[in-house]
């Protein structure tokens, strides 16, 4: 038994090395179901595995962010306790499948994703489903503000990283309610890059230097923006959000429950541990990660995952070769692989 070391200096476990079982066999079972028109069927075979190989990491978890309420989500729902209560305490966010509708169409960009925070670190979303994100790389992490004109933030990004502002990419999520903001980058000089969906992958690749991208806007899930929080945490950068209610109930809600609408959430209000775990692996090809592939006479499935621990600021990659017939021997013919 290794003694505690109070100076939290020594290396420790690294949980997000056990998480990334968890992703990958969500998205190995959620891959099966790629291009079959059926987005619930893909995400419950994604909660289902993940549910499923959770139960393996020690530690007493209580999810944060999950599949809804406990009336509408049978597992992984906000409030339930996960692990086997022995230490580490933390905070579960997840999305079994981001991208159900990607997964649904065969299109790029889903994958399955977690992140762990310590205890009551992570911003409880509550109510309020949507927020309003802009996200780019530490260079240009202080220029970052919801309430700039877009206009002026491209040109600003374009000047601090020495390039033509029609150099400039934003990633924006093809909406209606984008429209204005589409049509004042436009008019700035820059480009932008719509995408039906999967705006934690398009946060990710933001950050990122050496990437096409150079800033994600728009509004788009409070959950997907607490998950890119995690991951950007340690990759670097920033993603400042702000909540977004759709119409007065909810914004009436918010309110009463104490949630302040004006306020800029930068990532280490989102979550605000400084050991935070983050795993992610491909489901269908993208920007940040391969998809799941068959090798062979199918007897093999590939994996790629991003693996990530901010207190150290590790960030792996990792490859797995996965035995199908002996995954299905393993989970009782749970996980087709
Ligand atoms: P799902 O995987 O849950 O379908 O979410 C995909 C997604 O595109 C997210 O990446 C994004 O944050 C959100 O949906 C946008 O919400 P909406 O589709 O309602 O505009």
């Amino acid at each position: 038994m290794i003694p505690p070391d109070p100076s939290g200096r020594r290396p420790d476990r690294n949980l997000a090395l056990e998480l990334v079982r968890v992703t990958e066999y969500a998205a190995l079972a959620a891959a099966r179901l790629v291009g079959m028109g059926d987005k619930e069927a893909a995400d419950q075979a994604a909660v289902d595995a993940m549910r499923m190989m959770l139960e393996t990491v020690r530690m007493d978890g209580v999810v944060v962010i999950g599949e809804g309420e406990k009336d509408e989500a049978p597992m992984l729902y906000n409030g339930e306790h996960i692990g086997d209560g022995s230490p580490p305490e933390v905070d579960i966010a997840v999305d079994p499948l981001e991208g159900t509708r990607l997964t649904a169409q065969g299109r790029p960009g889903a994958l399955a994703v977690i992140a762990l925070a310590p205890r009551g670190t992570m911003f409880d979303p509550g109510p309020i489903v949507y927020m309003e994100k802009l996200a780019g790389s530490s260079e240009v992490a202080d220029l970052l503000d919801l309430d700039r004109p877009l206009g002026e933030t491209v040109s600003l990004v374009a000047e601090r990283k020495g390039i033509d502002v029609r150099d400039v990419m934003v990633v924006v999520l093809d909406r209606d309610r984008h429209q204005d903001g589409i049509r004042e980058i436009r008019e700035a000089g820059a480009r932008v890059r719509l995408i039906t969906d999967g705006d934690v992958s398009a946060a990710l690749t933001a950050v990122s230097r050496d990437t096409p991208v150079d800033l994600l806007w728009g509004i788009g899930g409070t959950p997907e923006g607490v998950l890119a929080a995690a991951g950007i945490k340690a990759i670097g950068g920033q993603l400042v959000g702000r909540l977004w209610p759709r119409d007065d109930t909810e914004r009436q809600a918010a309110l009463d429950g104490g949630y302040d609408l004006d306020r800029q959430l930068g990532v280490d209000e989102l979550v605000a541990g400084d050991d935070v775990f983050f795993s992610a692996t491909g489901v269908t090809e993208g920007d940040v990660l391969q998809g799941v592939r068959y090798e062979g006479r199918g007897e093999h499935a590939t994996t790629e995952s991003i693996v990530m621990r901010s207190r150290s600021g590790t960030v792996r990659r990792i490859h797995a070769r996965h035995d199908r017939p002996k995954l299905r021997e393993i989970t009782g013919g749970q996980l087709y692989g």
